[in-house]
């Protein structure tokens, strides 16, 4: 991964989401007192916002080792206990995609994060054997796009659950800058705001943006990142004054103008876009919804009269709930 480079390593280099950093540095500190694995963490959260760079950050904090896998590559329960039962003593296994986990999968996790200990099933039939392994003790990190996929006895097992928030304009203008200079890109402070401006509050978006935007610099400028040639590259990106892309217009132009203004199910806006549902829920709509162009209400997604304004229209008589 190329942005491996641009990830801290540690809490006082990470940026943004005051409340998450503040909380981990005292749960780290006192969990390496006690010489502890620290207690399983669940980290949620729109993708981009840096779930599995925290990840790191907590094994680096912890100075213990660091195991990744994802929910769906776990299709047997064998595949769990080879990982669980070759880790050392208070690392953390990372868990991405969590919410994907099959149910026996699952059903393994359990023990191992209570007691540490899982039951393996060997032979089959009459002839199989339940047989107890112990486990070190260690620190799962689980991630999801979407806590609410989560069935609850997994949920309850986490003491430490993180909620990962957009970026502000100022936490993106400070990562933009600290990827520059990584990276060895001059930019000015007005091509940073810039970036930072349109990044969706994202800094997955900000550094893919930022590596953009100096391919245009060397191309078609002189390799410096001024202001004006960091809006011109994003106007060739199609990336708007509101940071919104492609997909972003698509789906408010579907809400706006095809639905006239919904409420409308998620699936006939995947259908109308082209797009599949899960991407518009966890890719697309968070922060439309979080910019306030968008709701989700018990009968469908709804276009706020922010949305109609963006299309230059105007909003229906009482706004977004009349008839
Ligand atoms: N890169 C991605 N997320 C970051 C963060 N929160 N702080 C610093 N650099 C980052």
């Amino acid at each position: 991964r190329i942005d491996r480079a641009l990830r801290p390593k540690g809490l006082a280099e990470y940026i943004g989401q005051p409340a998450v950093r503040e909380q981990m540095e005292i749960f780290v500190s006192a969990a390496r007192a006690r010489g502890e694995a620290l207690d399983h963490v669940l980290i949620f959260g729109p993708p981009g916002l840096g779930k599995t760079t925290l990840a790191h950050v907590i094994a680096n904090e912890m100075q213990v080792g660091f195991r990744q896998t994802s929910g769906p590559v776990l299709e047997r329960p064998g595949d769990l206990a080879a990982l669980l039962t070759n880790l050392e003593p208070n690392d953390v296994l990372f868990i991405d995609e969590i919410h994907r986990l099959a149910p026996v999968v699952e059903e393994v996790l359990y023990p191992a994060l209570e007691d540490y200990q899982i039951d393996i099933v060997i032979g089959e039939g009459p002839a199989a054997r339940s047989i107890k392994l112990d486990l070190p003790p260690f620190t799962l990190v689980g991630a999801t796009t979407r806590a609410g996929a989560l069935t609850s006895p997994l949920r309850d097992r986490f003491g430490i659950v993180q909620r990962l928030e957009f970026y502000s304009q100022a936490d993106l203008g400070t990562i933009v800058g600290r990827s520059a200079a990584i990276l060895g890109v001059e930019i000015a402070e007005g091509g940073t705001a810039e970036l930072a401006r349109r990044a969706r509050g994202t800094p997955r978006v900000a550094n893919r943006l930022l590596r953009r935007v100096r391919d245009y610099a060397e191309v078609k400028a002189d390799g410096r990142v001024s202001e004006a040639v960091a809006a011109r590259a994003m106007d060739m990106l199609k990336v708007d004054d509101n940071g919104f892309d492609v997909m972003d217009r698509k789906l408010l132009g579907a809400l706006v103008e095809t639905f006239e203004g919904g409420p409308v199910g998620v699936d006939s806006l995947a259908a109308a876009i082209g797009e599949a549902r899960e991407t518009i829920e966890d890719v697309i709509e968070p922060y439309l919804i979080q910019q306030g162009f968008m709701m989700r209400t018990p009968r469908g997604r709804v276009a706020t009269p922010t949305a109609y304004r963006y299309h230059g229209l105007p909003a229906p008589g009482g706004g977004p709930d009349a008839p």
